[in-house]
């Protein structure tokens, strides 16, 4: 039997990443400034994230760098965010095998052998492949994903939930659908559009989207994702069935719809679709997820639908551009 322990001092990897750049800011407000450590590898942290509270660079390939911060701040869990996405991962395969495990195995093994209290990573939609079925997908099915980036996923949700059964370490994770955010842009991966279509309808009124207007995914708001992870990060532990791969919905559009709900609030936007490359990736994940596990083992219920986090979205960035931010 696994104990619960508290979460005291926490190292957030990726933490200058699309997601890891507001979870840190948001586990600050709640653990304390010092009690949250962010670390990169090379992109400059925001002013906010460096002034807030401790940064460092580290390498996640490179142990030493992790294990160095670690013991500095007598780390007892880790949100382990960081990692490279579906596109980069086609592009450089070996690079996001390496990034994407090694990484993933250097972070359990330290956090095995200091017997932290607990480990976050987070898995993704990429687990599924062309064989899941697309819709409503449940949360036991076919895993055989097609890119590295999902080959990495499966792998991780298995050595993560090893871990647990093996080692007793308390290692949680979620399946994220895309994430749309205004803060951070998201990092080569398949679902950017749907981020970088709220940016043009702002700047240039105008968007070619790189996927079909019927590609239907399923995605979330940043608040969402937010609540999410740190919900399933403090649940009860003897709630938990599962551990490293709660599938977790949202909602679910098209690009068309997407481009649909822009227009209900700027009505001059025009987009166009010129499906490339990443319109494959798109094809091989589900349309919709089942989470009803993530809603019964630990509460999950999301916030925002398509339009209210249009509007969210394009006040935000609209506000960004007044003030020549964006
Ligand atoms: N958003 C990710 C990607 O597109 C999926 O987890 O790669």
């Amino acid at each position: 039997m696994v104990k619960a322990k508290k979460m005291k001092r926490i190292l957030v990897t990726g933490a200058v990443g699309q997601i890891g750049s507001e979870l840190t800011l948001e586990l600050r407000k709640r653990y304390g400034a010092e009690n949250v450590v962010a670390t990169g590898r090379k992109t400059k942290p925001s002013d906010e994230l460096k002034s807030s509270g401790p940064f460092y660079f580290i390498d996640v390939t490179r142990r030493e760098t992790v294990e160095e911060v670690v013991n500095k701040h007598q780390i007892d869990t880790i949100y382990h965010m960081a990692a490279i996405l579906s596109v980069v991962g086609e592009e450089k395969p070996q690079l996001c095998w390496n990034v994407n495990m090694n990484g993933l195995y250097s972070i359990l093994e330290l956090a095995r052998e200091l017997d932290m209290t607990r480990v976050i990573i987070p898995s993704s939609i990429a687990v599924f492949g062309p064989e899941t079925p697309r819709d409503n997908t449940p949360n036991e099915t076919i895993l055989k994903p097609r890119t590295m980036y999902g080959v990495t996923k499966v792998a991780g949700e298995l050595l993560c939930d090893y871990y647990f059964h093996r080692f007793g370490l308390d290692v949680r994770g979620l399946r994220y659908p895309g994430i749309v955010s205004h803060e951070t842009l998201p990092g080569g991966g398949t679902t950017d559009y749907a981020v970088a279509i709220y940016y043009e309808a702002i700047k240039a009124k105008r968007y070619t989207c790189f996927v079909r207007a019927d590609t239907r995914l399923p995605m979330m708001y940043m608040p969402d994702c937010i609540k999410s992870t740190i919900d399933l990060a403090e649940a009860d532990l003897s709630q938990l069935k599962h551990h490293s791969d709660f599938n977790v919905g949202a909602m679910s559009f098209s690009a068309g719809e997407l481009a649909e709900s822009i227009k209900k609030y700027v009505p001059e936007f025009e987009c166009t679709f010129e499906p490339d490359h990443r319109q494959k990736i798109a094809d091989s994940w589900p349309s919709s997820l089942d989470d009803s596990a993530a809603r019964e083992e630990w509460g999950w219920k999301p916030a925002y639908d398509l339009d209210a986090m249009t509007r969210d979205m394009l006040e935000a960035l609209a506000k960004k551009h007044r003030e020549g931010r964006l």
